[in-house]
């Protein structure tokens, strides 16, 4: 047996494994990584199932005071033309969430006062009063006060990658930002009771493989409820242009190394995994993941938040999306997952949520 089928057998027995041995499984190739890959398919369906839950994201808007050396929308880049919608744009594009079936909805957008707080609160409350969705937060570093203002207002979860657990990298690409304040962040939202969400991009310039062996051990020390895990795609009109985009192989093998290691963690395959490649979001289905984010952004906003080229689905509207990733859940022999979609883990089980039994599926066609 060679070390690295060795290795997958302990993981899969729930053992911890150490930082070296994660590096060692990513740097799995033939027909290692094939069974890396088998493993961790095997893992995210004795804990997850078959469903795929979708979460529906709303990129609310792109103002951002941070200067993030590989995002489209930082604070220097000029050439973006900048956007807010209303509070009364993302409730009813929650609406639109609702009527396509998606469980959660995902308020994104960069760092800054564009809501202010209040608005924030405000917007979270009506979509928890006038819809059944899950709200999830994705609005980077803020203070402990207003993630409590959140929660309160009734957010569910909150993701914020950690980007890379390396702090020498992370201050290099977020000028005047720290690894650990970053962390921080990640423990406020934990004692507040969110659904936590972090995670990381594969590819970074001067990333290594046990860079990546960090990531996954600082995801398992915080133990996520969710791991979002993507390539990272030069933009360019960014300082990092020239650098080189993640690859999909070593992307892949992150995300069943992370699924490996957090069992039941909901993991998206990332919408940037599906514009590295035509089948990305497929493979990452494959490999572990059991979560897609399809795009809600009404389109005259959708473009002007390209975090990088190439994003897919750009000027396709909602209607359009929502049956292809359907079509695409279920070519992969899997089925769209109902209901809000929570971690599984005791401490936000919900009172029987019947809509979510795997029994409780629906064939693709009979929502539209
Ligand atoms: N501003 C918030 C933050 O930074 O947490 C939320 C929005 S931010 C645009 C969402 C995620 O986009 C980041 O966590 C980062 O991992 C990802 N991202 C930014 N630029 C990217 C790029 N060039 N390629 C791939 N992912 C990128
Ligand atoms: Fe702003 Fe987030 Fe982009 Fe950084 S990654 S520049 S915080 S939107
Ligand atoms: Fe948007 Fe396929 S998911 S067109």
């Amino acid at each position: 047996m060679s070390a690295v089928a060795a290795l997958l057998e302990r993981a899969e027995a729930g053992a911890r494994l150490r930082r070296e041995e994660l590096a060692l499984l990513l740097a799995a190739e033939g027909e290692d990584q094939a069974a890396l890959f088998a493993a961790a398919d095997r893992v995210r369906r004795r804990t997850m199932g078959d469903g795929v839950y979708l979460r529906g994201l709303i990129e609310f808007s792109n103002i951002c005071r941070q200067d993030c050396l590989y995002c489209g929308i930082r604070r220097s880049n000029r050439k973006v033309e900048r956007y807010r919608m209303t509070p009364a744009e993302i409730l009813a594009t929650a609406k639109v969430a609702e009527r396509l079936g998606y469980g959660t909805v995902v308020l994104q957008s960069g760092e800054s006062d564009a809501l202010s707080p209040d608005e924030v609160a405000a917007v979270i409350r009506a979509i928890k009063r006038e819809t059944s969705l899950a709200v999830t937060l994705s609005l980077g570093e803020r203070t402990y006060e207003e993630y409590k203002l959140w929660k309160q207002a009734g957010a569910d979860r909150y993701l914020l990658r950690h980007e890379t657990a390396d702090p020498d990298l992370f201050a290099r690409l977020r000028p005047g930002r720290t690894l650990a304040e970053r962390v921080q962040c990640l423990y406020y939202l934990r004692s507040l009771g969110y659904q936590v969400g972090s995670g990381f991009m594969v590819g970074l310039p001067g990333q290594t493989v046990e860079s990546i062996a960090a990531d996954i051990d600082l995801l398992v020390e915080l133990n996520v409820e969710m791991a979002g895990i993507g390539p990272f795609i030069p933009h360019p009109d960014t300082p990092l242009a020239g650098a080189a985009p993640g690859t999909l192989e070593m992307t892949l093998k992150a995300l069943a190394v992370t699924r490996l290691a957090i069992p039941d963690a909901h993991i998206p395959a990332t919408t940037a995994l599906g514009t590295i490649h035509p089948e990305g979001r497929q493979l990452g289905l494959r490999v572990g993941a059991n979560v897609i984010m399809p795009n809600l952004t009404p389109p005259p906003y959708r473009a002007r938040y390209q975090l990088y080229p190439g994003k897919i689905c750009l000027f396709e509207d909602p209607e359009t999306c929502a049956p292809c990733v359907e079509a695409l859940i279920v070519a992969q022999g899997r089925y769209v997952a109902r209901g809000p979609g929570h971690s599984p883990r005791a401490a936000f089980a919900q009172p029987a949520a019947k809509e979510e039994m795997p029994d409780a599926r629906q064939p693709v066609g009979e929502l539209h």
